[in-house]
C-alpha cells in the first residue's frame, strides 16, 4: 500500500488526522527515550502518525533510542514521519533517506530548494524501491518563512514571476509527492496551495498552538493532518489536550 493510502487508513481507523511532533527534551538520554516512549503510549490512542526531528536522532541515534520508538509507533499502529528536511546533492539525500527507511520509517520530510535532478529525484526513487513516502515543503511555518518560501521569484518553465511556494506546490503535484508540508500559522497559503494541489496531494500543517496556529482555520482551509508537539506534550495533561485537538479537528475534517 502506498505511505499516501496508510496514512488514510490510519487516520480513519482512530478518527484522527493529528501527528504528534515527539520532541521532548532532556539532557539524560536514557531517560529521554523513556518518556518519549511513555508519551508516545499514553496518547496515540488520539493519533495517526509520530512524527521525529533531527531533535531526537542526535541525543538518541537512529539505530538505537530512534529505532525503538519506530518500532514503538509501529506496535501502536501509527506510522512514523522522520523530518529530516532532506536539502543536500542527490547522492547524499539518496543515503539519508535510505537510512531513515532502513530505521524503520514510513516517510520522510524533504526540502524542494534543491530542485529534481542530482536533488530530490533519488529520494523519491528510493523511496519508491522501498515503497514509502515522501512529504515536500511548500510553506514552512516560522515567521521567517517568507524570506524563502514567499520570495517572488522566475519560473524556470514559463519564465513567469510567481511566489516560491506556488512553484514548490506544482512541483508537489508533479513528483507525485505523498504530502506537502504548509505552516498552520498561514491559512491563507493552506488555502491557495490547496487549490494547485487538488485532491492528489495531501497538506500536513504543523505549528498548531505553540506556534500560533489555529487547529479549525488550519482544517477549513485545506490542511489534511496536523502535527502537534508542544500544544500536546507541554500540556499539564496531555491525554486530555489530545482527545480535544483530535475531536475538534476531525469534526472540522467533516464539516
Ligand atoms: P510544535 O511544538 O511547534 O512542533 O507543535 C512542530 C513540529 O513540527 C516541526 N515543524 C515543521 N516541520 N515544516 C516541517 O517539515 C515546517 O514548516 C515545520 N514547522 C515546524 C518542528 O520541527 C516540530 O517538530
Amino acid at each position: 500500500m502506498a505511505f499516501k493510502d496508510k496514512m488514510e487508513d490510519s487516520a480513519e481507523k482512530v478518527e484522527s488526522n493529528i501527528i504528534l511532533a515527539l520532541d521532548l527534551t532532556d539532557k539524560n538520554r536514557r531517560r529521554l527515550l523513556s518518556r518519549s516512549l511513555t508519551t508516545l503510549e499514553s496518547v496515540h490512542p488520539h493519533l495517526c502518525a509520530v512524527k521525529l526531528n533531527r531533535q531526537a536522532v542526535l541525543p538518541l541515534g537512529l539505530f538505537d533510542g530512534v529505532q525503538k520508538i519506530v518500532a514503538r509507533a509501529h506496535d501502536l499502529g501509527l506510522q512514523a514521519i522522520m523530518d529530516a528536511k532532506i536539502n543536500d546533492i542527490g547522492n547524499t539525500n539518496r543515503y539519508i533517506a535510505e537510512y531513515y527507511f532502513e530505521a524503520g520509517f514510513d516517510a520522510v520530510i524533504a526540502s524542494p530548494f534543491v530542485g529534481w535532478e542530482e536533488g530530490l529525484q533519488p529520494v523519491f526513487g528510493v523511496a519508491r524501491k522501498m515503497k514509502r513516502g515522501v512529504i515536500a515543503l511548500v510553506y514552512m511555518s516560522h515567521k521567517g518563512a517568507e524570506e524563502g518560501y514567499g520570495q517572488t521569484v522566475c519560473n524556470t518553465t514559463t519564465g513567469k514571476l510567481e511566489p516560491q511556494y506556488r512553484i514548490f506546490a506544482l512541483n508537489a503535484v508533479k513528483w507525485n509527492a505523498d504530502g506537502a508540508v504548509v505552516g498552520a500559522t498561514y491559512p491563507d497559503k493552506i488555502r491557495e496551495v490547496n487549490a494547485i494541489l487538488k485532491d492528489k496531494v495531501p497538506i500536513y500543517s504543523p505549528g498548531i498552538g505553540a506556534q500560533g496556529g489555529d487547529v479549525e482555520a488550519a482544517v477549513k482551509a485545506g490542511a489534511r493532518y496536523l502535527i502537534v508537539g508542544r500544544a500536546i506534550f507541554e500540556a499539564k495533561d496531555p491525554v486530555k489536550t489530545a482527545t480535544r485537538i483530535r475531536e475538534f479537528a476531525w469534526k472540522s475534517r467533516k464539516r
